[in-house]
């Protein structure tokens, strides 16, 4: 799919791998909506192409009104679902159980939030025109390698973004009678501000633990895969990792 001259949503799109998305997909041409919560868009850098929207993923009214936004602006073919939220906690711990709250948190942000994306994003695309072969737009969603290793304390991540792995080819089975396919990028371990809090000698820790090449993944790297699943029109319903052949250990 060609990408410029459409309308494309990118979700978490004031930090990180979604504002990497953002600026990539503005620079071929497309006009970005990159959806974010407003703590995030008050320290987003502005970009050419890409139009701030403050929309929770999770929000029903808030994710409607902010795909019209972008539908009205020309034929929406791109969402780049790239909000998430992270959080470490055991099962049991000296503290009790597992917070039943939390667990709920993480899997509603990082998975409802994809899920209710990936359905007003998909009935904005179902009403474009078809191009070629019939094809209307492309989902991409973000999920993690913590999908299949999840280490220890990841369990609420890792069940959020195993459904996020789990949900990629019914998705794209579901929509693929309205020309939409979808794809799930499972990144390792990417250096963006949600790794701000970790210092030098860890990061440097993190890398060396990469078998090739020994760094973290760049935010652009993502933003170059995400943008090549637009692009390729036989790619569907297809879990990609980007990890430097990572597999993280249990701790
Ligand atoms: N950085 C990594 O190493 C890594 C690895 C694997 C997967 N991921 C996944 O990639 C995605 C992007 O992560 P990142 O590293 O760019 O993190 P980030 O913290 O830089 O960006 C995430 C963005 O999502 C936004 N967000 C969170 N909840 C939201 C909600 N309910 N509604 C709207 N926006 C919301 C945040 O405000 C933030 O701007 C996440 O889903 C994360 O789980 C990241």
């Amino acid at each position: 799919m060609q990408i410029s001259d459409i309308a494309a949503v990118v979700t978490g799109g004031a930090s990180g791998l979604g504002a990497a998305t953002a600026a990539e997909l503005a620079a071929r041409g497309a006009q970005v909506f990159a959806l974010d919560l407003p703590a995030s868009l008050d320290r987003a850098e502005p970009v050419d192409g890409v139009s701030l929207v403050a929309a929770d993923v999770t929000d029903e009214d808030q994710v409607g009104a902010a795909v019209e936004q972008a539908a009205g602006a020309g034929p929406l073919r791109v969402l780049v679902n790239c909000a998430g939220v992270g959080t470490a906690a055991r099962i049991l711990s000296k503290s009790g159980p597992h917070d039943l709250g939390l667990f709920r948190s993480i899997i509603e942000a990082n998975l409802v939030g994809t899920f209710n994306m990936l359905r007003l994003g998909a009935e904005a695309m179902a009403r474009t025109e078809p191009l070629e072969e019939g094809q209307r737009g492309v989902i991409v969603n973000t999920a993690s390698i913590a999908a299949f290793d999840g280490q220890v304390g990841q369990v609420a991540y890792a069940a959020s973004k195993g459904g996020v792995v789990s949900l990629t080819l019914s998705a794209a089975r579901d929509l693929a009678s309205f020309g939409i396919r979808v794809c799930t990028i499972a990144p390792g371990i990417i250096d963006t501000p949600m790794l701000a809090g970790v210092n030098d000698e860890f990061r440097a820790g993190l890398a060396a633990g990469v078998p090739f090449p020994k760094r973290l993944g760049r935010p652009e790297e993502y933003a170059q895969l995400a943008t090549m699943i637009a692009e390729h029109d036989y790619l569907n319903g297809e879990v990609i990792r980007m990890d430097g052949s990572l597999r993280m250990a249990p701790r």
